[in-house]
């Protein structure tokens, strides 16, 4: 038990959190950078009045250095006599004793981010928004970084953390940055609710927030989702009751455009089958809320079939709370409820759309409308009390899981993680680890990767992102604990020549002389090139996915005229269509290393001296620039279409030519696959009176209890037979028969495993018939198609008859 809020020596403290000038002005210029970095917001919905209450709530923040809490028996002794305040009664019991004591007006102010302060019951304003995508961010008004704490630790952009395929790894990098998070809380620099992860699909290489999410897979992306909230969330006594920090899985659903030709999130109307929303668009979701009990998932700006996904009374209350039974509150986008109205005039009344919302499941609304609509559309008899009471009670029953409401978090169980705890040495090692386990070897002729750093004499090292530092972070990022470019990375082994070629990724004119005479003198060249957030981004997509500007030409030039190997680093959210480069025969290697992180320079120079063998896989299809061309990205479906030679998308259904695949990766070591043992047949015993025993069926339902239960194993031998240890991830796809407009393949288990030189493993998957072999059908339920499924793993291809 940690809950300290009634019980504890009772001293006097006089908190006079007296501002002297100077921190006003820091504050407000603090909070304008925040302001302007932010991302969720909806162009032009900052207000003065909202941007004056940040700032003014900020100061907290900014100056203070103790956690905001509520409960606070110390200043407080008469709030011990709360129901609420009372550790030993149950989350449901608190909860119900606060919602009754709060006016309508008060409980109106706890449905925004920016929630309210009720100060007779010892209640502070709380700012829910905190964002920690890939490491506590100053993006959002909930984190701040100061004196105090100057930076926490900065891991790769989640797509490159994806590439790894290791699922510990995913859970660890959690854990870590919710231990900074709780450190920066207690030295109130941060809040308890953040924001992260983004699990949409990745499912056009054009989006600017494909760097954001972990691919373009369902099964891959579940993941994810699943280890990153466990990591982020998990509580260190094992109490599923508790939370160390919230995370939200985000957005909700079928979000996968910002700005495209004049396309923008804000009107953009998403038209999505039953199919496709089940088993590509929706199943991150369901797997972070089911498998990973995620705190809150955050409904998205567009609509889905002619609704805003945040009025939408099936999607939120029906699915999310009702099928998956979230444990937690649905929040809005920034600022999702005013677009709906403002932007999608989806209500006539601004009353209207505060009651739709949160009729239809919303409990928060990140920015302001709920706050200032809630109390006159209940009062116009549009929605009930008990309604908002609802809402703010997910919201209260998520601050008492993480311990807001039992007093001084000092005493309790986190209250000894302070900046001691954040950027140690093994976080930092644990970024650098991420980015070497997700750096993707995607050509090597021989006699090129790895480099010797003992024979190596000079390495010319060119590309306008062969120095970067802030480019390796990508976006909703936080301050990091420190850079190692790329750089900096190779000169810590070589010596090394630096021109950047370009003056910056637009490369509007490529500067090819001295960059041409470093390479043709150097021992080997590094080429660093690719994209930053000034080509992709939130509100940027791509309309076109070659190399920006003149950077082919220097890669071309350059490779002409080099003396020795020419590798070249591609830093990227998304693919690039670099046939180019993959033809060239004077390009001998090509690396993919995603936005790798703070540590990113560091990870490229092990794996090219090969200090680390590289393990990284692709987690999306990698376009030609054809596709972009000929498809809109306003086309959601997934399927191809061969009345318009629509060629579908993702490997699971595109039909067009690759410039590579979803799972390619090369590693220094040859890996091959054998396959030990696996059933050719499968029987699913049926009922007598099942209509299959008198008719034949092309696939039996999922929900037939003769599905239930029925496993089997496949075991494969995988052996290194390279010189070098290194890891390897092994992937075990399917193809179904041929019916309902399947997958072409899909996968359907992957297993890491680290292999030392020579050495072989027996790897085990148990693969359930109903949940693993079956399809999503045209309307949205789960089959187990009858017939031969044919399993991949590597070259290896086994049938499988299913049959009743
Ligand atoms: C807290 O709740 C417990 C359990 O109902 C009760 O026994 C105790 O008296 C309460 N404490 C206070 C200070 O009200
Ligand atoms: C409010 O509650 C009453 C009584 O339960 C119910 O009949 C009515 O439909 C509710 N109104 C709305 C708008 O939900
Ligand atoms: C590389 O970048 C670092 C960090 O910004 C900077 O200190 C250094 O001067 C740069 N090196 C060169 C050669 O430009
Ligand atoms: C997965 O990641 C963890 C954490 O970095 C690491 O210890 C482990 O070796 C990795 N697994 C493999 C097979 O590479």
């Amino acid at each position: 038990m940690y809950c300290n809020a009634i019980n504890e020596v009772i001293e006097t403290k006089i908190l006079a959190p007296s501002l002297s000038p100077e921190a006003l002005s820091l504050a407000i210029t603090g909070a304008m950078a925040s302001t302007q970095n932010r991302g969720e917001r909806s162009s032009g919905s900052v207000s003065l009045v909202m941007f004056l209450i940040i700032v003014l709530f900020s100061l907290r923040g900014v100056s203070g250095q103790s956690p905001v809490f509520a409960c606070d028996v110390s200043k407080n002794p008469g709030l011990g006599a709360f129901g609420f305040c009372n550790c030993s009664l149950g989350i449901a019991a608190r909860v119900d004793d606060l919602v009754k004591r709060l006016t309508l007006q008060e409980k109106v102010g706890f449905l925004v981010n920016k929630a309210g302060a009720v100060s007779r019951l010892g209640i502070p304003s709380y700012e829910w928004w905190s964002e920690a995508l890939h490491g506590v961010s100053y993006v959002g008004p909930g984190t701040h970084f100061s004196n105090v704490i100057p930076g926490a630790t900065s891991f790769p952009m989640v797509i490159l953390t994806a590439a790894s395929f290791n699922t510990s790894l995913f859970e660890a990098i959690g854990k870590v940055v919710s231990t900074e998070a709780r450190a920066m809380y207690n030295v109130g620099l941060a809040g308890l609710t953040f924001w992260s992860p983004n699990v949409n699909i990745f499912r056009d290489p054009r989006w600017g927030r494909g760097q954001e999410t972990p691919g373009e897979d369902p099964l891959l992306s579940s993941k994810y989702a699943a280890g990153y909230v466990k990591g982020l969330q998990q509580s260190d006594d094992g109490d599923v009751n508790r939370l160390k920090v919230a995370a939200c899985c985000k957005h909700y659903t079928a979000y996968d455009i910002d700005n495209w030709k004049g396309v923008d999130r804000y009107h953009f109307n998403a038209l999505v089958t039953k199919q496709d929303l089940d088993d590509t668009f929706q199943p991150p979701f369901k797997s972070c809320v089911i498998d990973g009990n995620v705190a809150s998932v955050m409904c998205s700006y567009n609509q889905v079939n002619g609704k805003p996904t945040c009025a939408d009374p099936d999607l939120l209350a029906g699915v999310i709370r009702g099928e998956w039974q979230l444990n937690g509150y649905i929040v809005s986008d920034c600022d999702s409820v005013g677009v709906l109205y403002n932007n999608q005039h989806y209500t006539k009344t601004p009353e209207e759309a505060a009651a739709k919302s949160i009729l239809a499941g919303l409990d928060l609304n990140c920015g302001s409308f709920l706050g200032q609509h809630t109390e006159a559309a209940v009062k116009a008899g549009l929605l009930n009390e008990s309604a908002v009471d609802k809402a703010i009670s997910n919201n209260f029953a998520t601050q008492m899981r993480l311990g807001f409401f039992d007093g001084d978090p000092s005493k309790q169980l986190y209250g000894k993680l302070g900046p001691k705890d954040v950027c140690t040495p093994q976080n930092q090692e644990l970024a650098r680890e991420a980015a070497q386990q997700g750096i993707v070897l995607l050509k090597n002729s021989p006699g090129s990767l790895p480099l010797s750093p003992t024979s190596i004499k000079s390495l010319a090292v060119i590309g306008p992102n062969a120095n970067v530092t802030k480019t390796m972070i990508g976006n909703y990022e936080g301050t990091p604990c420190r850079y190692t470019t790329p750089l900096q990375g190779l000169t810590a082994s070589v010596p090394t020549l630096y021109q950047p070629g370009c003056p910056n990724v637009a490369c509007s004119t490529a500067q090819l002389d001295d960059a041409k005479k470093i390479a043709s003198q150097a021992d080997a060249t590094v080429l660093v090139v690719g994209a930053d957030l000034s080509i992709e981004a939130e509100s940027r997509d791509r309309v076109d996915i070659r190399l920006p500007g003149q950077q082919a030409l220097l890669v071309t030039e350059i490779a002409k005229v080099a003396k020795g190997p020419v590798i070249l680093v591609i830093m990227s959210g998304g693919g690039m269509d670099i046939s180019f480069a993959k033809n060239d025969d004077k390009v001998t290697s090509i690396l993919w290393v995603g936005y790798p992180g703070e540590a990113g320079g560091a990870a490229i120079a092990d794996v090219i001296f090969g200090y680390y063998n590289p393990s990284g896989r692709l987690p999306m299809t990698w376009y030609p620039q054809e596709f972009a061309d000929k498809v809109p990205m306003t086309n959601m479906n997934m399927r191809p279409d061969p009345a318009t030679g629509y060629p579908g998308r993702t490997y699971r259904f595109y039909t067009g030519e690759t410039i590579y695949s979803f799972g390619d990766g090369l590693s220094y070591s040859p890996v091959s696959h054998h396959l030990a043992s696996a059933p050719k047949l499968v029987s699913i015993p049926l009922g007598e009176e099942h209509v299959c025993q008198f008719q034949k069926c092309k696939s039996i339902d999922l929900l037939e209890s003769s599905c239930q239960n029925l496993a089997f194993d496949i075991h494969l031998r995988v052996k290194n037979m390279g010189r070098m240890g290194g890891s390897h991830t092994v992937f075990l796809f399917t193809t179904p028969p041929s019916v309902y407009n399947a997958p072409k393949k899909h996968l359907l288990g992957f297993q890491k495993v680290s292999l030392t030189a020579q050495s072989e493993q027996l790897i085990k998957f148990k693969v359930d018939v109903c949940k693993d072999l079956s399809v999503v059908d045209e309307l949205g339920s789960r089959k187990v198609a009858l017939g031969a499924h044919v399993l991949h793993v590597g070259s290896l291809k086994h049938s499988l008859n299913v049959r009743i």
